[in-house]
């Protein structure tokens, strides 16, 4: 994930849960009816988050979720979190290094029948034929899927509301690995100028789909 994000943006990946991880102190409430597999994700992807804080030079803190269970960060960082079987990861920033992101992993697997034509807009059905075109083996429904994920982290941030999967069209990049997001619905103003198109990278590595999305910082 690290190399999808840009500098000043600190990434910690995790393969497999870290040995004696445990949540901090308020973090335990959001664990009350959570399964084992969600225990360890939770866990695990906070331990990286606190390291990713280490790595900022800043204390570590309970990472605990909003009403709309986004993750709230300390003061003056903002950031991400993504957790799928066998991977989770955070990535950290300092405010003003970026406006805002999202990261987003998944299996590389196609998605159950049906999905992609839920989530896919009439123009990203037709060019999925293209994309596979030029890189073969690519699950490209489970990608945009992905991609959508991230869009919606990088955005929720700053405009606190909800964006669907029809709000955003992706256009892939297959060969350089990026992809351009128009959004269809008006976000908040990013350096007085309205949010309508962000900017996303995509790889497939080692079964993972990894996907980020970067609002860059004013100016
Ligand atoms: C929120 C959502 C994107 C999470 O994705 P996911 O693949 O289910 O799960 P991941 O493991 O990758 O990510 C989970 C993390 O997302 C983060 N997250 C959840 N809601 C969030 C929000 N509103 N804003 C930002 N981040 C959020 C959390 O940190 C969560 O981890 P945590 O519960 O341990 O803190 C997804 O569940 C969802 O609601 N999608 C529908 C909205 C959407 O994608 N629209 C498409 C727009 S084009």
């Amino acid at each position: 994930m690290r190399a999808l994000l840009p500098p000043g943006v600190v990434v910690v990946e995790s393969h497999g849960d870290v040995p004696g991880a445990r949540p901090f102190p308020g973090e335990e409430e959001a664990l009350v009816r959570a399964v084992e597999q969600r225990r360890r994700e939770y866990v695990t992807v906070r331990h990286c988050a606190r390291q990713a804080l280490a790595e900022l030079g800043l204390p570590p803190v309970a990472i605990l979720s909003g009403e709309h269970r986004e993750p709230l960060w300390p003061t003056g960082v903002l950031g991400s979190i993504t957790h799928c079987d066998g991977y989770r990861a955070a990535a950290l920033a300092r405010e003003g290094a970026v406006a805002s992101l999202g990261i987003d992993a998944e299996p590389h697997a196609p998605l159950p029948e049906g999905v992609f034509g839920a989530i896919a807009r009439p123009e990203e059905q037709s060019e999925r034929e293209r994309w596979a075109d030029e890189r073969p083996g690519v699950c490209w429904d489970r990608v945009l899927f992905s991609a959508k994920e991230s869009v919606y982290k990088a955005w929720f941030p700053l405009a606190r509301r909800w964006l669907g999967f029809e709000d955003a069209t992706v256009r892939f990049a297959p060969e350089d690995g990026t992809f351009a997001v128009e959004l269809h619905r008006t976000g908040p103003e990013v350096d007085g100028v309205p949010l309508t198109a962000m900017r996303g990278r995509w790889a497939v590595r080692n079964g993972l789909i990894l996907t980020s999305v970067v609002v860059p910082a004013a100016g």
